[in-house]
């Protein structure tokens, strides 16, 4: 038998992935109009370069209404793809795989550019009325969302499918959902904000059906070949009987892969800010290695992943399949290629730069 590790490759239905290393979504806040550009390029593009094996884009916004703010990417109109089909060719001539983060923020929409501190706008203030599954503010400092009716979410579904069309069409390799950090799908599933008395609230099965019924609408859609992941928040970090728990993520993934999910992102929170003594090396891997111990799905750890040898370590556990990485990447684009000489692997370094490594 051979031992797994951080370099080792992995095939997750049509999509052959050369090694574990994987570009965490990280919004830039840079998009005009939705549409990505040189910077996107670039930044992108040399996360390829440096030796990723996948790359996830930052959330892109499926509608209008659920952008954060005016500077998201977004596929919610056919004017977006173009800009995407050149990135992906890059990148795929680098060797490395790309999935498309679709999103929706909910009543976390609507906020100003981070360099004016990512402040909730009302629609007097240059924002726009948020929805969500209840007109509950997950935080304080927001505006009140509307509660979504049936006819908004069947909209919200569509959107979604039809974003993930437009993903395809990009070029693609993968779709993520984002499902976690207190965003639409999460305002759904967890108790704190979705307090419906329909079919959208009150039973887990009932605040799951949103997701459900998106990610099977998309695994229906989608070339058989193209993995579908998600990526969920496995607890609220709230110490309150209703919260979700790491219980209901296991019970949730276990529907995931029944319907043809292929890997899980267990990231975390998303309602409250997280105490820093909570935040330490490698973290949120638990959630990862309960979920994939539980129900046997790939899950993807992230959070606080910054050194090879952690990284490395995860992986050859058997914790989870993915390392995914965010902030270490910002850091350093070449995070793959100086983990490969730390670990001792042959490192996959682009002909261009061989004299440098
Ligand atoms: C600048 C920045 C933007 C982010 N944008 C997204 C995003 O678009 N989608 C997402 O799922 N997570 C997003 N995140 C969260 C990261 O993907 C990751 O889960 C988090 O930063 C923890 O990983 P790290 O410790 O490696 O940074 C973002 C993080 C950063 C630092």
């Amino acid at each position: 038998m051979t031992s797994l590790n951080l370099f080792s490759p992995i095939q997750i239905r049509g999509m052959a992935l050369k090694n574990r290393i994987v570009v965490s979504p990280m919004q830039q806040f840079s998009a005009v109009n939705g549409k990505v550009g040189h910077w996107h390029m670039v930044h992108l593009g040399s996360r390829a370069v440096g030796g990723a094996g996948l790359i996830i884009t930052e959330s892109l916004a499926v509608n209008k209404e659920g952008r954060s703010t005016h500077y998201d990417a977004g596929l919610w109109n056919d004017g977006q793809i173009a800009g995407w089909r050149t990135i992906n060719k890059f990148i795929h001539e680098q060797g490395a795989k790309t999935a498309a983060q679709i999103a929706h923020f909910g009543s976390k929409a609507s906020r100003s550019h981070p360099n004016d501190g990512l402040q909730y706008l009302t629609p007097e203030n240059g924002g726009w009325q948020t929805k969500s599954s209840s007109a509950v503010a997950p935080f304080n400092n927001m505006s009140l969302p509307r509660e979504l009716s049936i006819r908004d979410i069947n909209k919200i579904k569509k959107d979604f499918l039809t974003a993930a069309l437009r993903a395809v069409s990009a070029g693609f390799d993968a779709i993520e959902l984002h499902a976690g950090h207190g965003y639409l799908f999460h305002q759904f599933y967890s108790n704190i904000i979705n307090h419906r008395k329909d079919q959208y609230g009150g039973s887990f099965e009932n605040r799951i059906r949103l997701l459900i019924e998106t990610a099977r609408g998309i695994r229906d859609l989608i070339p058989q070949t193209m993995p579908l992941m998600i990526r969920i928040s496995a607890v609220d970090y709230i110490e309150e009987e209703n919260a979700w728990k790491i219980e209901d993520s296991i019970v949730l993934a276990g529907i995931l892969k029944q319907i043809g999910v292929d890997l899980i992102t267990a990231s975390a929170g998303g309602f409250v800010f997280l105490d820093k003594s909570r935040v330490f090396p490698s973290y949120q891997v638990p959630f990862a290695e309960k979920i994939k111990t539980e129900t046997g799905i790939l899950t993807g750890a992230v959070g606080a992943i910054t050194e090879a040898q952690q990284a490395n370590d995860i992986i050859a556990s058997g914790k989870a399949d993915l390392a995914i990485i965010a902030r270490e990447f910002l850091r350093d684009p070449y995070f793959p290629l100086h983990a490969a000489k730390t670990l001792g692997e042959a490192a996959p370094i682009p002909f261009q730069y061989k004299r440098a490594f």
